[in-house]
């Protein structure tokens, strides 16, 4: 049986940013406190964006501290060097890490560069990684109008695990001015997999916009089924939607 997943609408993406960052901050003292690091899984993309502000602001208020904290990247494009702008390695630096007193040996993103050969030892490596961390305390996610979650276009299946996946049309089009170009988008990703996804104990799942609308109402309401990875967050016990009233307003 699916229950429904908890949405919160904001009035704007700063309000909903900054509620969650709170939320968080929390959560990270909170299981601090018990004694170990907190896990977090990250995601990338102009969803978050306004998210990692209120997280290094509050870090700069001296309310958060990211010393006790693990992270793992939901997903990296395959052919990408981590010095490479649109990479996500070089993402979280710019938007995140160098601004906040994690260590580095505490960063956890697919390489996108690991050669061909390589690449199922090396995401079967990552999901052990993610194990042996005790598994993620708090998943961020963004939606990709596909639906997606990481990069789980249509037809990833539920119980599908970190792995090499194709980019849907779709999702290069929403990445194409960002690299100048389709062309110039990669056509394959590392993506941690659905069921990767779905341990976290908690997921919060942001979408902004008009855009996105349509396939937040389809995520909550709609059947859950592969065709839409986020569909599957309907059979998840601690997900909840933040989202902006445009994002929202098919509700
Ligand atoms: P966006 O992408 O944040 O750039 O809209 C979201 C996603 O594809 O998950």
């Amino acid at each position: 049986m699916t229950e429904s997943i908890p949405v919160r609408i904001f009035p704007d993406r700063t309000e909903a940013s900054r509620t969650l960052a709170l939320e968080l901050a929390a959560l990270i003292r909170t299981i601090n406190e018990s004694g170990r690091p907190a896990v977090l899984g990250l995601a990338t993309g102009r969803t978050p964006l306004p998210f990692y502000g209120e997280l290094i602001r509050l870090h700069r208020e001296g309310q958060l501290s990211f010393a006790k904290v693990i992270t793992f990247n939901l997903d990296e494009y395959l052919g990408l060097p981590g010095n490479h702008p649109e990479s996500y390695r070089a993402f979280m630096r710019r938007e995140l890490f160098d601004h906040v007193d994690i260590p580095a040996e505490n960063l956890n993103i697919p390489d996108g560069m690991v050669p061909p050969e390589a690449l199922e030892a090396h995401c079967a490596a990552y999901e052990e990684l993610i194990r042996a961390a005790g598994g993620i305390d708090f998943q961020l996610l963004g939606i990709g109008r596909t639906g997606h979650i990481g990069f789980n276009e249509p037809g990833s299946p539920r119980g599908s695990r970190t792995r090499k996946v194709e980019l849907d049309p779709i999702t290069r089009q929403d990445a194409a001015p960002a690299f100048g170009g389709l062309e110039n988008v990669p056509e394959y990703a590392i993506s941690m997999g659905c069921g990767t996804i779905l341990e976290a104990r908690r997921i919060a799942l942001l979408a902004w916009g008009a855009a996105k609308a349509d396939i937040v109402k389809e995520a909550l309401t709609g059947p859950v089924t592969d065709q839409v990875s986020a569909s599957f967050l309907q059979e998840h016990q601690d997900a909840t939607f933040y989202l902006d009233a445009e994002a929202g307003s098919k509700l």
